[in-house]
């Protein structure tokens, strides 16, 4: 058996490979190598960049250097997948204001493509979306009495409004392209048959993070306390997440692909991964015996102030559930990061930038 994995050389991907690779399967990565993001971590991207695909060519994982929107290329590869984990994106939401073209060639065209693959190689897919398509529109109930929903937490379903910013938030470009990436998976289910789901995935973290403020924010939070640099929260701090721990997030596509019945799934911690942005900033500090420097700015446009799941669809569907709780998981994420220390100390090189990057 053999899965192609998008986007395999960035941090779900790689766990995915892994996962299948544990499984038994042959895995190859099809990545473009860009992480476009890497640019604002303030770390060197040339070895950040490198590092998964070599950690991936141990585990013997094949490494292809390829685009999901280039539809030849992919489809040749594809051929003889018995299964596509699409996790290839352009995951950023402030890239995604500055530079929509990349956002939505990448998140739109390059999930068409894949679907478009699985279709035509008959395979089932599974493709990452980000619980950002609900939008911010639930931040209205907390503005009254911010911290609400730490009492009495409330889980989002799958059947809850999505792209609706509320009266105050703001839908961004990724908004719109992972919300209509997940259109074309339904689409492409119910119109082809494609075994085709939706993952809506919460705020995900690991080893093979390399967090910036773009994307990624607990492992940002754990290397800038490791580097001893300041951590910045946009609002208060007081947001609530249910964080998801990478081998977690890498289990539900195997799961799916034992059971694949088509759909859109959220794919979270739940209420009990829940905790808030100062709360992880205190179990870092905690963990790592350092205290973090804090520095706060404005909440940002399309921020969500909450956010949990409910994931009892996943859990039917497919019997997926989460199993490491927070404390672990930073835990292990910390370790990671202390071990690999001199990577992130590198210093930052022009030349890491991709050309296509300069647009941004
Ligand atoms: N990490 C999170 O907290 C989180 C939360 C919600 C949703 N997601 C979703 O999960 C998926 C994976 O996110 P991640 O955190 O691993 O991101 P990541 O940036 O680490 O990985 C994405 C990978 O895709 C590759 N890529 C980008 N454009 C490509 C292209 N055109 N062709 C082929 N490869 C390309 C990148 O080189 C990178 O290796 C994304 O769809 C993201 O939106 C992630």
């Amino acid at each position: 058996m053999k899965a192609l994995v998008t986007g395999g050389c960035g941090f779900l991907g790689s766990h995915v490979c892994e996962a299948f690779r544990a499984d038994g399967w042959e895995v190859a990565a099809y990545d473009s190598m860009t992480k476009y993001e890497l640019r604002r971590t303030g770390f060197g991207t040339d070895a950040v960049r490198d590092y998964n695909a070599n950690v991936l060519r141990s585990m013997g994982v094949e490494v292809i250097v390829g685009d999901v929107r280039n539809q030849e290329q992919l489809l040749d590869h594809a051929a003889g997948c018995d299964f596509i984990a699409h996790t290839a994106a352009q995951p950023a939401m402030t890239i995604s204001w500055e530079n929509p073209e990349l956002d939505f060639t990448t998140n739109v065209g390059g999930t068409f493509n894949v679907l478009t693959a699985a279709r035509k190689h008959s395979v089932p897919v599974a493709s990452c979306s980000s619980v950002h398509v609900y939008g911010p529109w639930i931040n209205d109930s907390l503005r009254e009495e911010p911290t609400r929903y730490s009492r009495d937490p409330v889980a989002i379903r799958e059947s809850d409004p999505i792209m609706n910013g509320g009266q105050s938030g703001k839908l961004s470009p990724l908004h719109a392209s992972k919300a209509s990436g997940e259109f074309y998976t339904t689409a492409f289910a119910d119109m082809y048959g494609v075994r085709a789901a939706n993952f809506r995935y919460t705020g995900i973290y690991g080893p093979r993070q390399f967090g910036g403020e773009d994307h990624g924010w607990v492992a940002n939070f754990a290397l800038r306390n490791y580097l001893d640099w300041p951590v910045t929260i946009f609002g208060s701090g007081k947001q609530l997440r249910d964080i998801l721990y990478a081998s977690d997030a890498a289990a539900a596509f195997l799961a799916y692909q034992r059971n694949p019945v088509p759909g859109t799934y959220n794919i979270g911690g739940g209420p009990p991964h829940m905790i808030s942005l100062l709360e992880c900033v205190e179990l870092i500090d905690r963990l790592g015996g350092r205290r973090s420097a804090m520095k706060f700015g404005p909440a940002r446009d399309g921020d969500l102030s909450y956010f949990v799941c409910d994931i009892t669809r996943a859990r039917s569907a497919f019997g997926w559930r989460p199993h490491v709780r927070p404390e672990e998981g930073v835990g292990k994420l910390m370790q990671w990061i202390e071990v690999n220390g001199p990577l992130f100390k590198e210093p930052v090189s022009a030349a890491a930038v991709p050309p296509e990057m300069e647009k941004v």
